[in-house]
């Protein structure tokens, strides 16, 4: 071996074109490393907008990734989120490392927004909640740990359709992905009927994904009776479920509401295990402040469950960075500062829903003969238009519009600006 190596390199100075082979190993001397990589597709939501930074059209409007803008069409700051910015720069705090599971102080705070401050996993500690790189962190984190700890082979099962980061993570863990039927096109509502068959059919102690409120691509939740049912025939099957709450406040504009379908399912006896994110009910995009909570069924169990996650995150990134997760707490802990906060929520949710009438409201107005009546039933951020792939296209290419290839637009990306536009640019492309 030793031989091999040294006429390797003798080889390699002699001959910069050089492929020379130990057993196996192919050793190209002259181009790259990384010869062999192959050019991966753009990202479905993420691509988006990188395409729409590259159109230089005045009336380009993004409609692809979900991130909330003002009336204005710019980003919005919170003025609870300024308001903690100034307290926290007030404290001349230093940069020290967090605890590698994120400050308690962060983890009790966010885990009591979504479960209520009086659940019982907080009486009997059988929580484990560590800090994430926001919701995507959160799922991989999570994912990462069932396929690692849970048992061998699992499968998991998502809605159809889903978030587009959802399967890719199943992927990229190589945790096998299913679908269970959710949204209805010809109603464009939620297909209870279906969702209840599949899931009847999930093999017993599979995880299934489920969106705890504003669903996303769809902005359609199911109503609370049917999140009872829902929860029965999840609790029959056994399966393990898995909450993503991306969107705490957006659905209704009250936090607490939003809540529901977690609350419920801890009520019902579920142990459920749950990713948040406060990149949109905070406006904390970049900051990536999300959590894992894992509940456990008990306090010594949830303290064996912390060591482990505690290990995956310390050799993936060590720990998580501070300043979202102190703007959060900081809302989260001062009274008053709250207040605000969940005043801010509101806003957006209401300019939201101003949006989706607007939208409406100007589709018709342009004689669209179609039904559009889906884009105010629909909640949360999304709307799930119904436009097919070449009407997706043509917005895109005649109009400088860009949303998903699924026809999923922002309506947080409309504004009393725009709004006409996109609606008669909807009407052109669908009469
Ligand atoms: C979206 O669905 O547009 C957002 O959740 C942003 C993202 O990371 O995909």
């Amino acid at each position: 071996m030793a031989q091999a190596l040294r006429n390797l390199a003798i080889n390699v100075l002699k001959n910069n074109n050089v492929e020379a082979a130990i057993g196996k190993t192919v050793v190209r001397a002259n181009s790259s490393w990384w010869g062999n990589v192959e050019m991966g597709p753009p990202d479905v939501i993420l691509g988006i907008s990188e395409a729409y930074k590259r159109d230089t059209d005045p009336k380009k409007v993004n409609l692809g990734v979900g991130a909330y803008r003002d009336d204005e069409g710019k980003p919005f700051i919170l003025p609870s989120v300024r308001k903690a910015e100034e307290i926290i720069h007030k404290k001349n705090l230093n940069h020290e490392y967090a605890p590698i599971g994120g400050e308690a102080l962060y983890t009790d705070a966010v885990a009591k927004l979504a479960f209520g401050e009086d659940s019982p996993i907080f009486k009997d500690k059988s929580n484990c909640t560590v800090q994430t790189l926001s919701g995507t962190g959160a799922l991989r984190l999570g994912l990462e740990f069932i396929s690692k700890h849970y048992a061998k082979n699992q499968e998991i099962w998502l809605s159809t359709p889903t978030w587009g980061n959802h399967p890719q993570i199943c992927n990229m863990l190589k945790l096998a992905h299913k679908k269970y039927r959710y949204f209805d096109p010809t109603t464009n509502s939620f297909d209870l009927k279906g969702a209840i068959e599949d899931i009847h059919k999930i093999p017993e102690g599979s995880i299934i994904l489920l969106h705890a409120c504003a669903h996303n691509p769809t902005g359609v939740d199911p109503k609370p009776e049917e999140w009872k049912q829902l929860s029965q025939v999840i609790k029959e099957r056994k399966l393990f479920p898995f909450f993503d709450m991306a969107y705490q406040g957006f659905a209704t504009g009250n936090v607490d509401n939003d809540a529901f379908a977690v609350r419920l399912f801890v009520k019902e006896g579920h142990q459920v295990t749950l990713s948040q994110s406060f990149a949109k009910n905070m406006g904390l995009y970049g900051e990536r402040a999300g959590a894992l909570t894992f509940m456990c069924g008990d306090e010594a169990t949830a303290a064996k469950v912390m060591s482990q996650v505690k290990i995956m995150i310390r050799t993936m990134y060590s720990n998580p960075p501070l300043y979202g997760a102190r703007l959060v707490t900081e809302i989260l802990t001062q009274p008053d500062l709250k207040q605000q906060w969940l005043a801010d929520v509101k806003t957006m949710a209401d300019r939201i829903i101003t949006m989706r009438k607007h939208l409406r409201a100007g589709i018709e107005g342009a004689g669209n003969k179609q039904s559009w009546r889906h884009i105010t039933d629909q909640i949360g951020m999304f709307c799930y238009t119904g436009l097919k792939p070449d009407q997706v296209e043509r917005l895109t290419k005649d109009f400088h519009i860009y949303l998903t290839k699924d026809g999923r637009i922002s309506v947080a990306g409309i504004s009393s600006k725009n709004v006409n536009y996109v609606a008669e640019a909807m009407h052109k492309v669908t009469a």
